[in-house]
C-alpha cells in the first residue's frame, strides 16, 4: 500500500481512542495518513497523539491560521481514501444532509476519494429509525458503510454499535486500495496441513502452518475474487470476505474440494496433504508394547491428480505446490505433468528461509509449455501476489 493516501476523520465518540491505533497501522502499512478531527472529538483523544503517530499535522479548527486555505478541498481530492472512523449519529446525519460546518465535515463533502463510514454509537442511536435511514441515503451516494460490531458498549449495554476493531478496518481499507483486478474469477485455495489420527489422542500431520494458502486466499479476495478457502488445521484467522472450509484429514479435503470445484474458475492447491495415513484408527489411547510398535499405512486420495485426470472445461486453471528437500526442478515438473497442472509453484522447503511455517518464501513457477520463472525471497503476500498476477494473465489469454 506504498504511495497511496488516506485521510482519516475522527468524529466525538468514545471509541476515538481506537482510531489512534487504525492510524498506526496505516503508517506501519506505508499509507501516508492524515487526521482531520471535529472538536467533539478533540475532547475525547488530543490531536497530539494523532500527530505523534502520523507525522503531520491534524486538523481539527477551520480557522486554525497554519491551514491552507483550501485544505478542506484539496485533502479530499489529493487522497485514496477517506475514512471517517468512529462516525458518530450525529456526523452521519449531518453528511446524510449535505451539511458542512466544519474543517471534516466540508472536507467530506468535496471529496473526489471513496468515502469508508465506521458508524460506533449506542444501539438504540444506531438502531434509530433517522440513523438508519441516514445510512441509507449515504449508501445510495456511494459511501461505504462497514457495519458496526456487536458487543459490550461504553454505555454498559450490549448491542450493535461497537466500532469495527482497527485490524478488520484496515483489512477493508487493504481491499478499497488494491486494484479490483480479479472481480469476477472465482477461486479454490487449499490450505495447511492435513492430519490423520492414529488413536483418540494422536495424530499424523506435517509442518505447513497455512500462511502460504491463507496469503493468496486473501490476495486473491483483496483484488476483488470470490474465495473458497478450504483449510487443515492452523492458528490463522481466516481472510474476511472468504468462505471458509475447515477440514481435517486428507479425505475430507477432497470431499470439500470436489463438492466445490464445480462452480471455480481457479484451483490453487497450496494444501500439504498427507499422502499416507494409518491403515486403521484405534479406538482407544495405544497402550506401550515393547520397544517396537509397527504402524501400518494406507495411500491417501492424491486430490490435485484426481483434479487434473477430471478436468471438467478448458476454461479452468488449475495450479499446484511442490515442495521438496531435493531436486526441485526435475521433482516439480514431474508433479506438473503427471497431475496435469497449469503451473507448479516448487518451493525448496529445505531452506530455512522458505516454505514450511516461515513468512518469507523463494518460488519457482513452472508452466506446462515448458517456461521457469523464478521469484526471489519475499514475503508470501508478495508471492501470493506474483503468482495472482500471471493466473490473471493465464486467464486473460485463455491459455
Ligand atoms: O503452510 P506454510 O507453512 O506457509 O508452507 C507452505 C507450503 C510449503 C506448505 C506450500 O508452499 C507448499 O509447498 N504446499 C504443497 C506441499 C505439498 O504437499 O507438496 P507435494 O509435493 O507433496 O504435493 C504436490 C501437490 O499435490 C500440492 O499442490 C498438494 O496440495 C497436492 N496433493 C498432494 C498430496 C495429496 N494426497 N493430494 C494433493 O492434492
Amino acid at each position: 500500500m506504498e504511495k497511496k493516501s488516506v485521510i482519516l476523520g475522527v468524529t466525538g465518540g468514545i471509541a476515538a481512542y481506537k482510531a489512534a491505533e487504525l492510524v498506526r497501522l496505516l503508517v506501519k502499512a506505508g499509507v501516508e495518513t492524515k487526521v482531520a478531527m471535529t472538536q467533539n472529538a478533540t475532547k475525547f483523544i488530543s490531536p497530539l497523539t494523532f500527530e505523534a503517530l502520523s507525522g503531520n499535522k491534524v486538523v481539527s479548527d477551520m480557522w486554525d491560521a497554519g491551514n491552507a486555505a483550501m485544505d478542506h478541498v484539496h485533502w479530499g481530492q489529493e487522497a485514496d481514501l477517506v475514512i471517517v472512523a468512529p462516525a458518530t449519529a450525529d456526523f452521519i446525519a449531518k453528511m446524510a444532509h449535505g451539511l458542512g460546518d466544519d474543517f471534516l465535515s466540508t472536507m467530506v463533502l468535496a471529496a473526489s476519494a471513496r468515502i469508508l463510514l465506521c458508524p460506533a454509537m449506542n444501539s438504540r442511536m444506531l438502531l434509530n429509525p433517522m440513523t438508519q435511514a441516514n445510512l441509507g441515503t449515504l449508501r445510495k451516494h456511494g459511501y461505504i458503510v462497514m457495519e458496526p460490531g456487536d458487543g459490550g458498549l461504553a454505555c454498559g449495554t450490549d448491542g450493535p454499535g461497537r466500532l469495527p476493531e482497527p485490524e478488520d478496518i484496515m483489512e477493508e481499507v487493504r481491499k478499497l486500495l488494491s486494484p479490483q483486478d480479479l472481480a469476477g474469477l472465482r477461486f479454490l485455495v487449499t490450505a495447511g496441513p492435513t492430519i490423520e489420527p492414529l488413536d483418540p489422542v494422536r495424530y499424523m500431520t506435517n509442518r505447513s502452518s497455512g500462511r502460504m494458502g491463507y496469503a493468496i486466499a486473501r490476495g486473491a479476495r483483496m483484488r476483488g475474487g470470490d474465495v473458497i478457502l478450504v483449510s487443515g488445521p492452523t492458528q490463522l484467522v481466516p481472510p474476511r470476505g472468504v468462505v471458509f472450509e475447515s477440514v481435517n484429514t486428507a479425505e475430507e479435503m477432497r470431499r470439500v474440494v470436489l463438492d466445490r470445484c464445480g462452480s471455480v474458475d481457479v484451483i490453487i492447491k497450496a494444501a500439504a496433504v498427507l499422502d499416507y495415513r494409518p491403515k486403521e484408527k484405534a479406538p482407544q489411547k495405544m497402550k506401550r508394547k515393547g520397544d517396537r510398535q509397527t504402524l501400518e499405512l494406507i495411500e491417501n486420495p492424491d486430490i490435485l491428480a484426481e483434479l487434473g485426470r477430471d478436468r471438467v472445461s478448458g476454461r479452468r486453471i488449475l495450479v499446484g505446490f511442490a515442495a521438496e528437500t531435493e531436486d526441485l526442478l526435475a521433482n516439480a515438473k514431474g508433479k506438473l505433468q503427471r497431475k496435469n497442472l497449469d503451473m507448479i509453484v516448487a518451493n525448496d522447503v529445505s531452506r530455512h528461509d522458505a516454505g514450511f511455517e516461515v513468512d518469507t518464501n523463494s518460488v519457482k513457477i513452472l508452466y506446462r509449455d515448458g517456461r521457469m520463472e523464478e521469484l526471489g525471497l519475499m514475503p508470501k503476500e508478495s508471492v501470493a501476489a506474483g503468482l495472482l498476477d500471471r493466473i490473471k494473465e493465464m486467464w486473460e489469454k485463455g491459455t
